[in-house]
């Protein structure tokens, strides 16, 4: 994949514009760049007729138990004494930095998803496990270069330039994405930790990408309990990230929320990507270091579009068809709008 400094107007435009043109109720739609996570639990909601939410029915209490027994502890479950100093490179930790600093960027994520979803409480509290866990990658990342190879720690000032203002947007959509960007983030981890030769550092990269996995389970499920309350228009939503997150083999950018335009006033500096030491260490390190290629991509596009499948009860091979489905929807949304319109408004 080309480097990020090379983003093409066209993939500029799938970002910040296009998706506004087929959008149905636009006037609730105006998709601006953004970054993204979700989940559901169909049979634990019920709405009433006028959207209000039983009691009882968040998923937050639940994903914290489930998240909190399978937690893994830096101290104890790290075998820090596996390691072997000569399997280590200066190539391989000056990357172990840049991916450090990445995963700082769950600060400013967590910061756009409690500004945009103010509306709703549990999906709120679950974004504090997350930014804890995502905080805690970045951490253990740094913890290593610090026991190993300390020239490489990222200093403060390097962890803050990736903190900035994310553009508000769709909270659906912002959802989607992160869920994609998990799957994807659980795919490079599996990679990087077969590309890595030194035991403690390919036994972190696993680690985190199992986190990575259970960080799309959780978003998944809010993503069933938006389908849940809001129908057509959250599938909408999710179907148009869908197509996004698993056409990057169309785009000049890796898909991940990383790498993905959030703030129109600092354009072109405002992908997380662009704020790091190396703006183009994340093509560097999946092209020439980890190589992360077709086949790993077929990969991730086979579980979004797996897990799409599931979520909407309807089959999905290829993008193409989930971008047919996107178009149908887009149809059945503006139908919708149109018939609402018509409603007679309060006396
Ligand atoms: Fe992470
Ligand atoms: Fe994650």
């Amino acid at each position: 994949m080309p480097g990020i400094g090379n983003v093409s107007a066209g993939s500029v435009n799938l970002l910040f514009g296009t998706h506004t043109l087929d959008d149905a109720c636009s006037q609730r739609w105006h998709y601006k760049p953004q970054v993204m996570v979700s989940a559901l639990n169909l049979s634990l909601y019920i709405t009433d007729r006028h959207g209000s939410f039983s009691k009882g029915l968040m998923l937050y209490p639940e994903l914290f138990k489930q998240l909190e027994a399978v937690r893994w502890d830096m101290a104890r479950d790290i075998h820090w004494d596996n390691f072997d100093v000569n399997k280590l490179s200066q190539e391989q930790a000056r990357t172990i930095k840049y991916n450090a600093i990445t995963e700082w960027a769950a600060l400013p994520a967590t910061e756009m998803f409690l500004r945009d979803n103010r509306h709703d409480s549990d999906f709120s509290a679950f974004i504090s496990i997350w930014f804890f866990e995502e905080q805690k990658h970045a951490l253990v990342l740094m913890e290593y270069l610090r026991r190993f190879r300390p020239e490489f720690v990222p200093t403060e000032a390097e962890l803050h330039a990736v903190r900035f203002e994310f553009d508000p947007a769709p909270a659906m959509e912002t959802l989607m994405l992160h869920f994609c960007g998990e799957i994807r983030l659980n795919h490079w981890y599996r990679c990087a930790s077969q590309w890595h030769s030194e035991p403690v550092i390919k036994q972190i990269y696993t680690k985190l990408s199992q986190d990575e996995a259970r960080h799309g389970g959780a978003y998944l499920k809010y993503m069933k309990q938006a389908i849940a309350r809001f129908g057509v228009e959250a599938k909408s939503a999710f179907a148009k990230g869908g197509v996004l997150m698993a056409s990057a083999r169309r785009t000049a950018q890796a898909m991940h929320p990383t790498n993905l335009h959030v703030n129109k006033a600092l354009f072109p500096n405002d992908t997380v990507q662009s704020r790091l030491p190396d703006p183009l260490w994340l093509e560097h390190w999946l092209d020439r270091q980890i190589k992360f290629g077709a086949a790993w991509e077929a990969k991730v596009v086979e579980r979004i579009l797996h897990n799409v499948s599931l979520m909407f009860n309807r089959s999905f091979t290829t993008v193409q068809e989930l971008n047919k489905y996107r178009k149908e929807l887009s149809r059945e949304l503006a139908q919708s709008c149109a018939e609402e319109a018509l409603l007679p408004g309060p006396a």
